[in-house]
């Protein structure tokens, strides 16, 4: 996967070289610099002593000792003075200036802390935000590299944002909205059609759904609405029926390549888009029938800036359907339905809400 946001603590990443967030001395500190140099053993400060020092935005390389991390990646992110002393080109550059030396060093997996937000006193969102952009740019143009942005406990970095509070508001209205109106609308609807209702299965909390239906590929259950939808009078009057019945008989990944066609996109910047590696797309494009996790779905949605409605049939072909009654699918229609396609920001509030992120999954390391 190119781009994984994790909760974990970055001494115990498996990766090829772990990023720590030093200060200009090199010779340790608190922080993920301290646990770095306690998990690494004292040989790692011996080495750093050699490295005379490091400046703001720079960054320095040594072996990872003791650590499961071959490299240790030091770089320094900078002070916090209120944000107009340069300090985001600075924290760009200690991402940037260390995947460079990582690459340099044959590195394909590493990991980073979030730079600056502690000690240094960057604010949280905004180094979050740095971090992810920073990251997601760098990728797009090597993208055999998998990079980790890993956060450490529960900390809580949209919380005062005003999108995240706004994305609280939306989820506790539709949540409130189902409830008041769900069950009359149901009996309504038993009362009006006397179509017989297929079995449903058991029911589990929403994110239980997501993760359920994307570890084993089941299809979630259909809405009421998809099975006793009617079609409206104007695709009755001339209605396309070849494209309807290609439509119809279309699997997921036809679908998506059509889309693509349709957008005028190439596949590589589709998945780049998407935040799916390439032998991913490969897999999905050389198997009919391959079924994607949902949020591989929402993924190429978010790429192909499909519609609601779109993004319904999308998911319709991979064996799903939009739900309200789950937060991911509810966070989902919020970006979608304001045309906001921005997959850095929607992965950062999906994190935030301890929901799996676009393309990527959520793993812990
Ligand atoms: N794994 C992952 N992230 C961690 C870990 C860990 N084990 N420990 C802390 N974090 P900070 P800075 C998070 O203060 O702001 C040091 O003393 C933490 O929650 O480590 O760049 C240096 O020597 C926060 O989100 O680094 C410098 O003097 C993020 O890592 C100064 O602190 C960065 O917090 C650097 O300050």
């Amino acid at each position: 996967m190119p781009f994984q946001i994790v909760r974990n603590d970055i001494t115990r990443m498996h990766v090829d070289a772990v990023v720590n967030a030093a200060n200009p001395t090199l010779l340790g500190g608190g922080g993920v610099d301290g646990a770095i140099h306690q998990a690494a053993g004292p040989e790692l400060l011996e080495e750093c002593r050699l490295l005379g020092g490091c400046k703001t935005g720079e960054a320095k390389l040594t072996r990872g000792y003791r650590l499961p991390a071959k490299y240790v990646i030091h770089t320094v992110g900078p002070v916090w003075k209120g944000g107009a002393s340069g300090e985001e080109t600075a924290l760009t550059a200690c991402y940037v200036n260390s995947l460079e030396l990582a690459l340099e060093h044959g590195c394909v997996t590493v990991a980073f802390p979030v730079i600056s937000a502690g000690a240094y006193g960057y604010p949280k969102d905004q180094a979050l935000d740095v971090a992810v952009r920073t990251i997601g740019r760098f990728l797009d143009a090597h993208e055999d590299l998998t990079v980790y942005l890993v956060v450490f406990g529960h900390a809580e970095f949209l919380n005062g944002k005003k999108l995240f509070r706004e994305i609280q508001e939306y989820i506790d209205d539709v949540y409130a909205e189902e409830r008041l109106h769900g069950e009359s609308e149901r009996a309504r609807r038993n009362q009006s059609y006397s179509l017989p209702k297929p079995a449903r299965p058991k029911a589990s909390r929403p994110e239980e759904d997501i993760r359920e239906c994307a570890a084993f590929g089941y299809g979630a259950p259909a809405a009421d609405d998809d099975l006793l939808a009617v079609p409206d009078a104007a695709s009755c009057v001339s209605p396309d029926w070849e494209e309807m019945l290609r439509k119809t008989d279309e699997g997921f990944s036809a679908a998506l390549l059509r889309l693509i066609d349709q957008k005028g996109m190439t596949d590589a910047q589709c998945y780049k888009k998407a935040n799916v590696d390439r032998k991913l797309f490969s897999k999905i494009r050389s198997n009919p029938a391959y079924r994607p996790s949902r949020p591989t779905v929402f993924a190429f949605a978010v790429a192909l800036e499909l519609d609601l409605g779109e993004t319904r049939d999308l998911l319709y072909k991979a064996g799903f359907a939009l739900s309200r009654s789950s937060r991911f699918d509810i966070v989902m229609e919020y970006f979608i339905t304001r045309g906001n396609y921005d997959i850095y920001e929607i992965n950062q509030v999906l994190f935030q809400f301890d929901l799996p992120l676009l393309g990527s999954g959520m793993n812990a390391c």
